[in-house]
């Protein structure tokens, strides 16, 4: 039965909690998931030392780690960084966190693609052709029985409100649906929720882990998912001072893609 933990926006720089940092590790370590998908955001203002600090971070995760850029992670449009935010937008991201944008994660029968879907001057997300040709490319080699993921940045699912989520979105899932993706795993609003839509899809959006930049009455939070034969279980945990700890805050429950056929 795989497990992951699922975090987002950790926002390293100004608003960070960093004591919720040790908090995460000892969660992770005593978890012991099959891997730690990280969906964008690492950082607040993609500074270098933000970038530093959010390395050292997941250089003490021992499981294996996929992450993502979010909007947060380019360069910010100032009279000093533009030029690098048209030209070499992931420079940073690439140096500090992994050489690969768009990257693939087989581990212990999970099979996670994860996607950039920002775009240097709009808002919300988008993936472009060729990221949809290296998907079904990267699908197509996934070990039979393998649950099949995508880890993207910007929600799935959202009615237009602020902040933008990804645009079309019901294109990417009837493009997602048919390769046998069952889960995917979104960040940005810095509000966690899960469902499951007409496709069968889970989408599991997860608070922000460590940003004092919470919304709407929500406090920091990420997600344990554990996926067995029938069902992806989505449990959402969120910090409580008192204990300060994380805690079971929310569970949702899933029927499989898979299983429905
Ligand atoms: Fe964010
Ligand atoms: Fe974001």
């Amino acid at each position: 039965m795989p497990t992951l933990i699922h975090l987002s926006d950790l926002h390293f720089g100004p608003h960070h909690h960093t004591h919720l940092d040790e908090l995460l590790l000892r969660d992770i370590a005593t978890l012991s998931p099959d891997a730690v998908i990280i969906s964008g955001d690492l950082t607040m203002r993609a500074r270098h030392h933000e970038f530093e600090q959010a390395r050292v971070f997941l250089a003490r995760i021992a499981q294996p780690i996929l992450t993502i850029p979010g909007n947060h992670d380019q360069p910010i449009l100032t009279p000093r960084d533009w030029i690098e935010r048209l030209t070499r937008q992931y420079a940073r991201y690439q140096k500090y966190i992994h050489a690969e944008i768009d990257s693939a994660l087989d581990a212990n029968g999970l099979f996670v693609l994860g996607l950039n879907d920002n775009h240097p001057l709009l808002p919300g997300g988008f993936w472009s052709r060729s990221q949809r040709a290296w998907i079904e490319e990267q699908l197509a080699r996934a070990a039979r029985g393998a649950v099949k993921i995508i880890a993207t940045h910007h929600q799935l699912v959202w009615n237009g409100w602020r902040p933008a989520g990804f645009w079309n979105s019901e294109r990417a899932l009837e493009f997602l649906a048919p390769r046998g993706v069952e889960l995917v795993l979104n960040g940005h609003t810095h509000v966690a929720n899960a469902l499951q839509t007409s496709h069968g899809i889970v989408v599991a959006r997860a608070g922000t882990a460590t940003s004092g930049r919470t919304r709407h009455g929500n406090g920091n939070a990420y997600n344990l998912i554990s996926i067995d034969e029938k069902q992806i279980a989505v449990f959402i945990r969120r910090y409580d001072a008192p204990a300060n700890a994380f805690v079971a805050a929310r569970a949702y429950t899933f029927p499989r893609q898979a299983s429905r056929r």
